[in-house]
């Protein structure tokens, strides 16, 4: 059978399952490039404030974004736990501890790598990472004064049982704050280019697919959560975005010049990648977003 775009299109639209193993590969190989996305460690896009980032230092707008989700989650002065849920290497973690002294925080990956490398750099914090899936954590019902979620969700198609686990183990009054990229409108009723870009983004990026931003926002609202805010942040985040044309060839061309092998992860790290510069340009399709709601 001869087989057209359109078709291998319209066959891969249906949703993508990412396993908990594919995920845990992913990140135990390809964690290691991120050092050169960002030397904090942040594994998301950034923040662009006029004025407080530079376009070109990237690491100011990764650290921006930390610093616009912490101001979103209102802590206290008082002593206070927090949850990070899907932590990558620690690198939020660390940048609120170093700016709450009073914080404790517990950070939750499936990736052994990060467990063992994020928590030695969490080594002089109350802080610590462990193995457990975000939607059903030991972390116990009412006791976390905030919970984040940043480009974690999106693993577990920003689902139900996600953002459930992040209300159970909230406080009452305590905010859940999350930012990813969204789609806007159902995954069927995306136009060629985005349907082709979406799939093979949640393909490389072990992804199980984005939520849809409208049925994010009433499921958060369903689960019993209050003051839902969405904020679309896309024109912000594209500042970062844009530096992935350059950073990630960068570094494998680095690799490749000291001869060096490039393991499977960090070529599907690579492709994903530019799925998300497409993804991004189609500015219709799909968003980047900061959502903060209250228990
Ligand atoms: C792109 S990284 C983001 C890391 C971190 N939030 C940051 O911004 O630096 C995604 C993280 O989600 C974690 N993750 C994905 N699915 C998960 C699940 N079901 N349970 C726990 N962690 C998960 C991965 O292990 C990885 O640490």
């Amino acid at each position: 059978m001869r087989t057209t775009l359109q078709h291998t299109i319209s066959t891969n639209s249906k949703r993508v399952t990412a396993t908990q193993n594919e995920i845990k590969a992913f990140y135990d190989e390809a964690t290691e490039d991120y050092s050169f996305w960002s030397h904090d460690l942040n594994m998301h896009f950034g923040y662009f404030s006029l004025g407080k980032t530079n376009p070109l230092r990237r690491d100011t707008m990764l650290n921006e974004m930390n610093a616009q989700v912490l101001k979103r989650l209102q802590l206290t002065s008082l002593k206070q736990m927090v949850a990070d849920l899907g932590c990558g290497m620690g690198g939020t973690m660390r940048y609120f501890l170093n700016r709450h002294s009073s914080l404790s925080m517990i950070g939750v990956t499936l990736s052994d790598f990060q467990i063992v490398e994020g928590n030695k750099l969490l080594k002089k914090y109350p802080a610590v990472i462990i193995k457990e899936d975000f939607r059903n954590t030991s972390i116990q019902s009412n006791s976390v004064c905030g919970a984040i979620a940043m480009e974690s969700f999106c693993h577990a198609g920003h689902s139900y049982s996600s953002l459930k686990e992040a209300y159970r183990i909230l406080q009452p009054g305590k905010r859940f704050v999350m930012a990813d990229a969204f789609l806007k409108k159902n995954p069927d009723q995306l136009c060629l280019g985005s349907r082709y870009s979406y799939r093979n983004l949640c393909k490389k990026w072990s992804l199980e697919g984005l939520g849809t931003i409208s049925e994010v926002e009433k499921n958060l609202k369903q689960i019993g959560f209050s003051k839902v805010i969405i904020e679309d942040i896309s024109l912000r985040a594209a500042p970062s975005v844009l530096h992935v044309p350059f950073a990630i060839p960068l570094f494998l061309i680095k690799k490749i010049l000291k001869g060096e092998s490039i393991k499977t992860q960090s070529w599907n790290n690579l492709k994903a990648s530019f799925y998300a510069l497409i993804s991004g340009l189609h500015l219709r399709s799909f968003g980047y977003y900061i959502i903060t709601a209250e228990k």
